[in-house]
This record gives C-alpha cells, sequence and structure tokens, in this order.
C-alpha cells in the first residue's frame, strides 16, 4: 500500500512515543510474528502500524531544532520510556516554527530539564516546507493552551493541502466553522484531543455507562490526574488549562443525564509531581444509588505510561485519515474522531463509535 508520509508539530513526549512505536511494529511486521501486543488494528486499509513515515518535524526547544527527528525525540526535556533500544537513523531535521504562545511564561521558573528552552533560529514557513516535504498529515501536539500556534498549523495545513489530526484541545476539528473549511478544501481531518488507548477517561466513561446499565444513579464523581511530564508542567498555568478541563469534562459529562448538576463533577489534570515523569496516576471515585436507594462508591487508582498511551490511538487516527484521503473523502471524519478522541465533532456512545469506525475502514461509512 506505501508509507503514510507525517509531519509532527512538537517533537515532545507523544511524538517521541509515536516515532518509537512505528519503529516498534515495523520490527513485529519484519518478523511476520502473531497478533502485535497493544493495538486495536493491526492494518487498516492495508496500511500496517509501521508504514508512518516521518517527512517533516517542527519545534522550538533549542535541544531539538536542527537534530535529525530519531535523536530530538531522546532530548530533554522529553522523558517517555523507552519503547524500543534505538530508533534508526531518520534523515529529517526538527525545523524551527513560530514560536507564539506555544511556551507559557511560567515555564522559565523551572530548570531547563523540565522546561522548554527557546531556540534563537529563525522561523520557517510551515506551510511551504510541508509542500516540500510532500507529508500528507500532520499531527498537531502542541502544548495546552497554544491557542495561536494550533489555528496556525491548521491554517498551514488549509494552505498546503495536508490533513490536520488534532491531538491537544484546542477546539477546531469539533468546531463547525473549521470543519466546514476543511470540509470545503476537501482535505480529511480529525479531532480534538486524543484519548489514551486505555486512560482515565475511557475507564472513567465505561464505568459511567455501566453503573446507568444497571439501573444505578450517579450522584457524584471526580477524576484527579498528577503527572510530571512537561504537559502536567503546562497545565500548571490555570488559564491555559480550560480547554483541556473542558474536553475532559464534557467527555464524561455527555453520558450524564441532562439535570446531572455540573457541581458534582470534577474532571481535570490536579498536580505536576516532576519525579512522576511520564508516568501518569488518575484517581476516579463515584458516588451512585442502586436498588432502594442503597449507596454504592467505587475508588479506583490508574497507574499509566502517558505518552505511549497516546499512541494507540494515533496510530489508528493517522492510518483512517490516510484512507479518506485515498478514497477522496474531505472534512472533519466524525467516526475515528469519535472512538480516538476526547471531544470530536459528533459525541457518541464508545461501542457506537467503535462500530462505525469498522464500517468506515470496509468503506460502508463514508466519515
Ligand atoms: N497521553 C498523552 O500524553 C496525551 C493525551 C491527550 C492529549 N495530549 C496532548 O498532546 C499534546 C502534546 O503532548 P506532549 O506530552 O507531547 O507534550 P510535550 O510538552 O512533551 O511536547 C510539546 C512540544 O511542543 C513544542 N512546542 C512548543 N511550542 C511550539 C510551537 N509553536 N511550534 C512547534 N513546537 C512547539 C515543545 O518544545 C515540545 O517539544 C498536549 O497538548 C497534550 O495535552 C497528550
Amino acid at each position: 500500500m506505501g508509507k503514510i508520509r507525517i509531519a509532527l508539530a512538537g517533537v515532545g513526549n507523544c511524538a517521541s512515543a509515536l516515532v518509537q512505536g512505528i519503529e516498534y511494529y515495523q520490527r513485529y511486521e519484519e518478523q511476520q510474528t502473531e497478533w502485535p501486543l497493544g493495538l486495536m488494528h493491526r492494518r487498516i486499509g492495508g496500511y500496517g502500524p509501521g508504514d508512518l513515515e516521518v517527512v517533516a518535524a517542527f519545534d522550538i526547544d533549542a535541544r531539538k531544532v536542527g537534530r535529525p527527528v530519531s535523536e530530538a525525540i531522546f532530548a530533554p526535556p522529553n522523558c517517555c520510556l523507552k519503547i524500543v533500544p534505538q530508533v534508526s537513523h531518520i534523515p529529517v531535521a526538527v525545523q524551527m516554527a513560530p514560536v507564539l504562545d506555544g511556551v507559557s511564561p511560567h515555564m522559565a521558573k523551572y530548570p531547563p530539564e523540565h522546561s522548554f528552552v527557546v531556540a534563537r533560529e529563525k522561523p520557517v514557513d510551515v506551510a511551504q516546507k510541508l509542500k516540500e516535504s510532500g507529508a500528507e498529515v500532520l499531527l498537531n501536539y502542541m502544548p495546552v493552551g497554544s491557542e495561536d500556534a494550533a489555528r496556525y498549523y491548521a491554517e498551514c495545513c488549509l494552505q498546503s493541502g495536508v490533513s490536520f489530526i488534532n491531538c491537544m484541545p484546542t477546539f477546531i476539528v469539533s468546531d463547525p466553522d473549521w470543519g466546514a473549511r476543511f470540509e470545503k478544501a476537501g482535505i480529511p481531518a480529525a479531532g480534538d484531543d486524543v484519548k489514551s488507548q486505555l486512560g482515565a477517561t475511557i475507564l472513567h466513561r465505561s464505568l459511567v455507562h455501566l453503573l446507568q446499565k444497571r439501573g444505578l444513579k450517579v450522584d457524584r464523581t471526580y477524576q484527579l490526574n498528577v503527572g510530571g511530564n512537561t504537559d502536567f508542567l503546562n497545565m500548571l498555568n490555570r488559564e491555559r488549562l480550560m480547554t483541556k478541563k473542558r474536553s475532559k469534562t464534557e467527555a464524561v459529562s455527555s453520558l450524564l443525564p441532562e439535570d446531572f448538576h455540573q457541581d458534582n463533577l470534577h474532571v481535570g489534570p490536579s498536580d505536576y509531581v516532576p519525579w512522576q515523569k511520564d508516568n501518569k496516576i488518575a484517581f476516579l471515585r463515584i458516588e451512585a444509588r442502586g436498588f432502594g436507594g442503597f449507596p454504592m462508591h467505587i475508588e479506583l487508582r490508574l497507574s499509566v505510561e502517558d505518552s505511549p498511551n497516546s499512541g494507540g490511538c494515533m496510530i489508528d487516527a493517522v492510518r483512517c485519515v490516510k484512507l479518506a484521503r485515498d478514497r477522496g473523502v474531505g472534512g472533519p471524519l466524525t467516526s475515528i474522531s469519535a472512538y480516538t478522541m476526547k471531544h470530536p465533532p459528533e459525541v457518541m456512545d464508545d461501542e457506537e463509535a467503535r462500530c462505525r469506525v469498522e464500517e468506515f475502514i470496509t468503506g460502508t461509512r463514508e466519515r
């Protein structure tokens, strides 16, 4: 089927997990072994997980700009665990991007091994570089709250005919005006804010759904998340956090009855613990009532490696977007967005989303 040419906007921990994952699955394919560990789909429309190829990358950090992607993914402050001992040389240098609002001022108070260090190079014209690279899909990995930077990359995609996958919570693919622009341009897009393959959001949604299906009434619930990567450090700036909080909260509230009081729902990133690095801990509590009004409490603690956990969804989102390109379908892709994103253009039950993705892959559903 050929390769899927991808561009990375932000070479942080999620990009590191994805690039390492591509190599990991390439080795699996070469060895022709059984069903690979940790994938939701082995092949999508003929594309394997190892068929993604990085052809362009943009960042602003002095320790990443100018270096080959295969080295930059391991540069500080990245702290994603090693999925493979080494990544084969990728002959694509990270290019300096416009900083815009990508770096929160509070980062300067933290030592460089934890925070971003802005490079002095002149920024490139990203739309032009996308065209030159032959990229087909751009993955937007901007830090939370980088509203201008996220929209800049979306504009560059519209100018260059490149598909846009929005992994962070600036509402673009789920925004009707932006969605219409991608539709008009005939460019498929997926977003917003990638879910983890098995993270706090899908677990919280599944438990709430289960309780409701079994006739229990959810009274109150919270989901508190702590971690030690730059995503969590960035989110200490509460002003940047609004969209993330909304995206995570709506992923759960969309399953609750309309009269559920919002004061009884709290979902969000809660603190930054540097020594945790890329390990994320989520604490979840649900208070509910069942038969005859008897009370029931669920307490759950989830410990995951944050960035590899986003890779499982991304590797499917990229292949579905490429499939849409092959079929000449443009605009927001509702099924894969609902399946892999927290804030999709069309909200639906996770099982419904999964069924629609299967239909999309087999070609019985357009988007
Ligand atoms: N499981 C997950 O880790 C997960 C899940 C859902 C969503 N997300 C979201 O994905 C995004 C990326 O997460 P991450 O963990 O890779 O973050 P990160 O902090 O590790 O990486 C962000 C990268 O963007 C770079 N950057 C900043 N401004 C830039 C600009 N203007 N242009 C280009 N690069 C710029 C930084 O130097 C850094 O390399 C975040 O918004 C995060 O909330 C992550």
